[in-house]
């Protein structure tokens, strides 16, 4: 086992921080595991710049920090059951893939404690990855807003985005260059709090936002519906965010269970891919 080396350098922002002094080519010590987890749970958001990796690197990676999660609705690149490609051409047309605030997979069971992104072909210019601290959110807002989502239960579901009407749904894909499967599946729900404690720290934050949450339990679409546009836009609250601007060799690494995040364009006539791993939850 080697000893850990690695720096930490806050953004600055609401949270994120980079990472140096290791080399993800190779497998991770003991001590390197422990302080990269310590630096997630304390900035929600590292980025590893300056990498050269390759799949097997992302998966390992990801498998040191919890295992790989389930990734529906997006299937696997070629020769992979793990690794999504995040891939927009020069030319597309569709919406922006993610652009809304979301936490990934917040409709299932378990959803997924973290997720990794890295960087192969960056534009020169735009699609930042914005994240939100639900941390900082929950922190900051009134007790008036507050004390109306207290114990309420959010309906989770990925039905909006995945089912076969949703906004990646059959009417979508032709003329996208990500490989998304959209499925009747995507109409299951699940529920999670909404005001929950993050397993591992025990801090309180918001989980998901409307999006995947569609509903909150016991009360009607046209109370909760607009409750949740509210918050929706007091989590994204500039306040609360990072912005990450790419580089070609970034792996990012984000806890879905403390911040939100968010794609953005900017980048019309540029190839964009990154790939994506996903760590479950523990
Ligand atoms: C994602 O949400 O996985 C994609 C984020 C991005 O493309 O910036």
């Amino acid at each position: 086992m080697g000893q850990s080396t690695i720096t930490v350098t806050p953004s600055g922002q609401a949270c994120g921080a980079t990472v140096t002094g290791v080399d993800l080519t190779k497998p991770l010590s003991a001590e390197q595991v422990a302080d990269i987890r310590a630096a997630w749970l304390e900035h929600h958001v590292l980025a590893f710049t300056g990498q050269d990796i390759s799949d097997d690197d992302q998966e390992r990676f990801t498998i040191a920090f919890g295992g790989f999660g389930d990734d529906p609705f997006i299937a696997p690149i070629e020769g992979r059951k793990h690794v999504i490609a995040v891939k927009r051409m020069a030319d597309e047309t569709s919406p922006l893939f993610a652009e809304n605030w979301h936490s990934d997979w917040s409709f299932q069971a378990r959803p997924p404690a973290g997720t990794c992104l890295y960087g192969i072909t960056i534009p020169p210019m735009g699609g930042d990855t914005l994240f939100s601290n639900q941390h900082a959110a929950l922190d900051a807002m009134p007790g008036a807003m507050r004390a109306k989502l207290e114990g309420k239960i959010a309906i989770h579901s990925a039905k909006k985005a995945y089912a076969p009407e949703g906004s990646y749904g059959e009417g979508d894909i032709a003329r996208r260059s990500m490989d998304i499967r959209p499925s009747r599946a995507a109409e299951a729900s699940q529920t999670h709090p909404l005001i929950r404690a993050h397993p591992e720290t025990g801090r309180l934050g918001l989980f998901s936002c409307l999006g995947y949450i569609v509903g909150l339990e016991g009360m009607a679409d046209e109370e909760s519906l607009p409750l949740l546009m509210e918050l929706y836009r007091w989590q994204g609250s500039e306040a609360f965010q990072y912005r990450h601007r790419w580089e070609k060799g970034t792996l990012l690494m984000w806890d879905n269970r403390s911040v939100l995040h968010a794609a953005t364009g900017g980048y019309d006539g540029y190839d964009r891919l990154l790939h994506r791993t996903t760590i479950a939850a523990f």
